[in-house]
């Protein structure tokens, strides 16, 4: 029988091993996009230049391709629009299942770039915004501010200092506040957005909830320290062995348990709307926005997702 203090120590051990490792649940590659995730053809509620296609209309436009392994989700660049009809067709597809405390990696290859693009990796629970949004990659005109966004209700703020890389904007995490701005942590990694991103071959984006945190971490296709649980896509991750994430959102004073609930991951591109339309004029970008998306089909020829795979681990 072992003495009382090694049992004591080793379920500390034990229980300190089980926090930071994360099995894999679900795992996202090619073809398997299609029956993890559902098409959504709702009206953009961010008032988007969008017109979002069902699965079979992205199928049959080829904006829903499976090239080898990868996944790669685009938006039209072949019509000219009518000014009085939809916007361009793209793509919003969302999860089927729903994540409580969990790990997602996203090894993305490319992300849409150009003029209007407003793309989006994010997670939410219904009824929002009660039950939390994390959003894990965003941002408009391929500029700024390359920001990881926590959006709640009433009740949940961040401290000013803690121990994260990137630079705090907002501490305030109500969607009531300040128009929805969210508490964001502006992701300071080189090559973590648009053509810089891409140009580099892309990179990891990673996610861990837990009942007391959020962390998020970015890792460049060529970055030295990307860990190699995710490089691999193992079977198992520890968080642990990431180092400091980009972006760490405690619970000093917002309880991350009741204001997360399980959620669901979308992956979505609009184009202007509420804020790639706002921040158009100031984006080095030509012409207006709507005119941009309606008559210049062919310059939204990049305007696509690629994904290496995406893995949810719990
Ligand atoms: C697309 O994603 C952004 C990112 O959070 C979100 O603000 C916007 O509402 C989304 N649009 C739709 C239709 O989901
Ligand atoms: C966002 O990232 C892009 C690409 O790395 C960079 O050019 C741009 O300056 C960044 N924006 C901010 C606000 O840091
Ligand atoms: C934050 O989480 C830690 C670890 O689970 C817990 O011990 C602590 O009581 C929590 N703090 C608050 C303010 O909820």
């Amino acid at each position: 029988m072992l003495p009382g203090t090694i049992l004591f120590a080793l379920s500390l051990l034990v229980r300190r091993g089980l926090c930071a490792t994360y099995g894999v649940h679900d795992t996202f590659q090619g073809s398997s996009f299609f029956s993890g995730f559902s098409f959504q053809t709702i009206a953009d509620p961010t008032n988007g230049r969008v017109n979002y296609v069902s699965q079979a209309t992205a199928q049959s436009e080829g904006l829903a391709t499976v090239s080898g392994s990868h996944f790669i989700l685009r938006a039209d660049s072949s019509k000219t629009l009518s000014a009085s009809g939809p916007g361009r067709d793209s793509f919003r597809i969302q999860s089927n299942n729903a994540y409580g405390t969990h790990v997602s990696v996203f090894n993305v290859q490319h992300m849409p770039q150009g003029c209007a693009t407003w793309p989006a990796i994010w997670e939410v629970a219904p009824n929002w915004p009660n039950g939390g949004e994390v959003d894990i990659l965003e941002g408009v005109n391929d500029q700024s501010p390359n920001q990881s966004t926590l959006h709640t209700s009433s009740g949940c703020t961040m401290p000013a200092s803690r121990s994260e890389t990137g630079t705090p904007l907002q501490l305030d995490c109500n969607v009531l506040v300040n128009s929805n701005a969210g508490c964001g942590v502006h992701i300071n990694d080189a090559n973590n957005y648009g053509p810089d991103f891409n140009n580099n071959g892309g990179g990891w984006y990673a996610m861990e909830r837990t009942s007391s945190f959020v962390k998020v971490w970015f890792w460049a296709r060529n970055d030295g320290s990307v860990p190699s649980d995710v490089m691999n896509g193992a079977n198992s991750v520890n968080t642990d062995n990431w180092g400091t994430p980009d972006a760490y959102f405690p619970n000093t004073s917002c309880d991350i348990a009741s204001h997360f609930q399980p959620s669901n991951i979308i992956i979505n591109l609009t184009f202007c709307g509420d804020w790639a339309g706002s921040v158009y004029p100031s984006s080095g970008c030509p012409n207006d926005c709507i005119t941009w998306v309606n008559n210049y089909p062919s310059s939204f020829s990049n305007a696509y997702f690629d994904f290496i795979w995406v893995k949810v681990y719990q």
